[in-house]
């Protein structure tokens, strides 16, 4: 038998405003959101200056930006073939999920976290 994910049962499907969104620097939604509201950062990449929010493995950066957008009310730059994530993935992905991906992202060799960073999730088991 298949068993759901935790936030399956409970009916959770989205990133909520405690969940990390910087594994490396276990940065929260909650944190960077409260830190573009009181900062009204004027580039995403300020964001860094948040607990040092995306400058570990560079997982985090798309999530970062859409953030960045989200409370600044600042539309999305480029072409439509250059976004990487939608505005609403971090409602659309489970921790769980946008922890694999993290994982996915960096046993690919694109990035490095640093020491003292989130743990990649084990594995999971077949069967
Ligand atoms: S998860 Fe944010 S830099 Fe690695």
């Amino acid at each position: 038998m298949r068993r759901l994910p935790f936030t399956k049962l409970f009916g959770r499907t989205g990133m909520n405003l405690d969940d990390q969104v910087c594994y490396c620097f276990h940065v929260s939604r909650r944190k960077l959101v409260n830190w573009v509201r009181q900062n009204a950062p004027k580039v995403p990449s300020q964001l860094s200056m948040c607990g040092g929010a995306g400058t570990g493995c560079g997982w985090c950066i798309p999530f970062l930006k859409q953030i960045f957008r989200q409370g600044t009310g600042t539309p999305r730059a480029g072409c439509g073939a250059c976004h990487t994530a939608p505005d609403d993935t971090l409602d659309a992905l489970t921790p769980e999920e946008y922890a694999a991906l993290r994982a996915d992202y960096v046993k690919a060799g694109h990035g490095t976290p640093p020491p003292g960073a989130e743990p990649l999730p084990e594995a999971k088991e077949e069967g």
